[in-house]
């Protein structure tokens, strides 16, 4: 399968073979976390991150060291005239010169599309306003494929923001391909966006609700998400929402034992701290799964391994 090369801005480019072959590098890459690995010597990423990140940004940087290559980083507040996608085009041109593959985070759907057609080195998306997060859904699929040892068969639900969620708009999209169940939990102003459900409903079952119990005894996988305060845009709308879901203990009694608790980071209150220590929390070890994830992503995009 070859991956030389290629940009990764939508998860829907991607087949299920192609995703899992991604899964089977990821593994291979594991061992390498400590001991390292020259494969990517002489390389330079750069990271352009127009949007706040502290796993997305680090966990490339971190991946691409671990595997012998340099970073290069943009790491600064937004601004307006970055949001005009006129200077991003610039910046692009500008940076393309001195690294051989970009990441990109930026506010505006459409963005790493946009990017990825200027640029004559590989892009990859690392959250595109509030379209997709197509490395996210990779590193969540890796998550539930490690833990829960298979993916088809599942009952996921996606609890929270999911209107401005790229991270479920990716991972929904990602979980269509696998023979799932996926049940969408939010209120109503923030319900999942039409083309979503239109594209996912079309291949696997889905169901929508307000309340978590509808449907809290049959999920193997509940995937929490932040009210992205930021994306909200009426304070009003965000202050009817704000702490409307909040997993406890309690929660988990009344879920099935073995339920895996994930959540893309970072968190506000949505999680209670108690189900920190519970064995059914994955969010830390989805972030370890992300640096794997984002090295085997490296190492194919660069054509260092096939
Ligand atoms: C998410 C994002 O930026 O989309 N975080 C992440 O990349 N792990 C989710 C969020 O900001 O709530």
């Amino acid at each position: 399968m070859k991956f030389e090369g290629r940009d990764i801005v939508s998860i829907r480019d991607f087949s299920r073979d192609e995703i899992e072959y991604i899964m089977d590098t990821t593994r291979l890459m594991e061992p390498l976390t400590k001991r390292g690995s020259t494969m990517l010597q002489g390389r330079t990423l750069a990271t352009l991150f127009f949007e706040p990140s502290t796993r997305t940004r680090m966990s490339f940087e971190s991946a691409m060291q671990k595997l012998g290559g340099n970073c290069i980083s943009i790491a600064e507040a937004r601004t307006s005239s970055l949001e005009k996608g006129e200077s991003l085009a610039d910046t692009v041109r500008t940076v393309e010169n001195y690294a051989d593959l970009l990441v990109i985070r930026h506010p505006l759907d459409g963005s790493a599309r946009m990017a990825a057609e200027i640029a004559s080195v590989p892009v990859i998306n690392a959250g595109s306003g509030a379209e997709e997060h197509p490395t996210q859904a990779l590193l969540d699929l890796y998550t539930i494929q490690r833990e829960v040892g298979r993916i088809d068969g599942l009952n996921i639900a996606f609890i929270g923001d999911l209107r401005y969620g790229r991270t479920v708009h990716s991972l929904a999209y990602a979980l269509a391909l696998y023979d799932t169940t996926i049940h969408f939990i939010s209120p109503e102003s923030l319900r999942v966006r039409g083309e979503v459900i239109d594209e996912v409903g079309q291949k696997v079952k889905i169901t929508e609700s307000r309340e978590l119990n509808d449907v809290l005894s049959r999920i193997d996988v509940l995937y929490v998400t932040r009210i992205q305060k930021e994306r909200i845009p009426d304070p009003e709308e965000y202050e009817k929402v704000k702490g409307i879901y909040r997993i406890t203990t309690d929660t988990l009694r009344n879920a099935k034992s073995n339920m895996i608790v994930m959540h893309p980071l970072p968190r506000v209150d949505e999680i209670a701290p108690e189900v920190d220590m519970t064995p059914n929390a994955k969010y830390f070890k989805q972030m370890w799964y992300g640096l794997v994830t984002r090295m085997a992503l490296l190492a194919l995009c660069f054509g260092a391994v096939e």
